[in-house]
């Protein structure tokens, strides 16, 4: 989707269909998930998905029916798994021959993918003659959730049939993921395809995560800013953008829906995040001043050049031999954070702004220092050359109350905790900004 918006020049903005944006390590320690197999071609990705869960540290067992066994062996899913698999409900591997009781006692999450359309057909029905239908509907439904990744052919997804299955699965409890459009096995394009193993990973992790944003709008800014000199030459710095995509990833996934304002960097937008591509410090003010008013968070993680060159040549500046420098001079930037921090609405308590410190040295006394002079409720200091381009950092957050650090951990996991804090404090009764 192409816009326009004022001031800022052509924009693009983009909703985030990828995956993460981090290494998401761990992310799933502790749980135990059972992947359930049905009929049907996106079988193939259900390898991957079945990697990547135990990549994120979840414990797969894995379940299948006898028509997913026609697309991929249960002995490629035992050894992706590291556990044997079932796909017999007369499975005398368990002692009490109670399969379906067991695997589903055992589980956080039970996630079918792929879902085909037949199955849950059946599933509506309360159906039960075979193990993966037998544990779903042996599950205890109020302590083990349900999702289904669906995949079929794009005339039978948007069959009425399929459309009102669905929409009496998700009454029923069940958490049914979107579908991915595009070209399909059977040669047809639309919608219908499974979503790729690391969609459906995003799904699940956000899925697990509490929800302390919640019908929120929150606006981030992220990455360096390109101030030109020329066409071909500018003025940059080297943050990755990398802390302020895992902010927009954990506040979506947290339930807020995410508007990410990024300066040039090469990073993939986090899954349901809408992202605006900006430039210069110019462009990304012009973005915020924009959006911002329906935000109730806003979080300047970009790291804004402080300031751009008076004039932009139209053509490259040449080297003329002389050996005489062009004589650049500077203009300062305008401060977007301070800008947003003055508005009305953050003034009143209706915006909640969250700044960043990158600082080389006396982190505290400047970040304390910078906290006073943005007017922000929050800043979060971090040493500039420790955190650039890093997966990893150390926080300092500061707010009125005092000062604590963040230990040093992955990008994820503290934009998480970041956002559990920003959530805290937002939502605290009585809060002055
Ligand atoms: O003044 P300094 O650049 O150190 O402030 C850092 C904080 O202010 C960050 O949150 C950054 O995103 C924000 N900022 C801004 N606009 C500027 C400069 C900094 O929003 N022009």
């Amino acid at each position: 989707m192409v816009k326009r918006g004022a001031g800022v020049g052509k924009q693009t903005l983009t909703r985030g269909l990828e995956s993460a944006t981090l290494p998401c390590m761990n992310d799933l320690a502790g749980k135990h998930i059972v992947l359930g197999l049905t009929g049907g071609i996106a079988c193939y990705k259900a390898a991957e998905l079945c990697r990547a869960l135990v990549k994120a540290g979840a414990q797969v067992q894995v379940v299948m029916t006898e028509a997913a066994a026609q697309f991929i062996t249960p002995v490629t899913m035992q050894a992706l798994s590291g556990r044997p698999v079932y796909t017999s409900q007369w499975d005398g591997r368990e002692a009490n021959n109670m399969a379906h009781i067991n695997l589903s006692r055992e589980a956080d999450a039970i996630l079918i993918a792929p879902a085909s359309a037949d199955f849950m057909a059946k599933l509506l029905h309360g159906r039960a003659d075979e193990l993966l239908s037998l544990m779903c509907l042996a599950r205890p439904l109020a302590s083990v959730p349900l999702l289904l990744a669906p995949a079929m052919n794009r005339e039978m997804w948007s069959h009425p049939a399929t459309q009102r299955n669905v929409a009496q699965l998700q009454t029923d409890g069940a958490h049914v993921l979107d579908v991915g459009q595009g070209e399909q096995a059977c040669g047809e394009t639309g919608d219908g395809r499974m979503l790729e193993a690391s969609e459906i990973l995003e799904d699940l992790l956000a899925f697990f995560t509490p929800k302390v944003l919640s019908g929120q709008q929150v606006m981030i800014t992220a990455g360096p800013t390109y101030e030109a000199i020329d066409p071909v030459r500018g003025i940059t710095n080297l943050s990755s953008g990398k802390m302020g995509f895992a902010l927009a990833r954990a506040a979506q996934q947290a339930g807020a829906r995410v508007t990410l304002v990024a300066g040039p960097v090469n990073l993939p937008t986090p899954r349901g995040v809408l992202r605006m591509d900006v430039r210069s410090a110019i462009q990304m003010h012009a973005a915020v001043q924009a959006h911002v008013g329906q935000a109730q968070v806003f979080i300047a993680a970009a790291a804004v050049a402080d300031w751009r060159p008076l004039t932009q040549a139209d053509q490259k500046i040449k080297k003329d031999g002389s050996g005489d420098t062009p004589a650049l001079s500077f203009v300062e930037n305008p401060d977007i954070l301070w800008t947003v921090a003055q508005s009305e609405r953050a003034q009143k308590g209706h915006l909640f702004c969250v700044g960043f410190a990158a600082e080389s040295h006396d982190l505290l006394a400047h970040a304390t220092a910078k906290r006073v002079r943005k007017g922000v409720p929050l800043l979060v200091g971090n040493i500039g050359p420790s955190t650039f381009g890093q997966d990893d950092n150390t926080l300092l957050l500061v707010d009125a109350q005092g000062a604590w650090e963040l230990p040093r951990d992955s990008k994820t996991k503290l934009a998480q905790t970041l956002i559990a804090e920003i959530a805290k404090r937002q939502q605290a009764p009585g809060r002055v900004s």
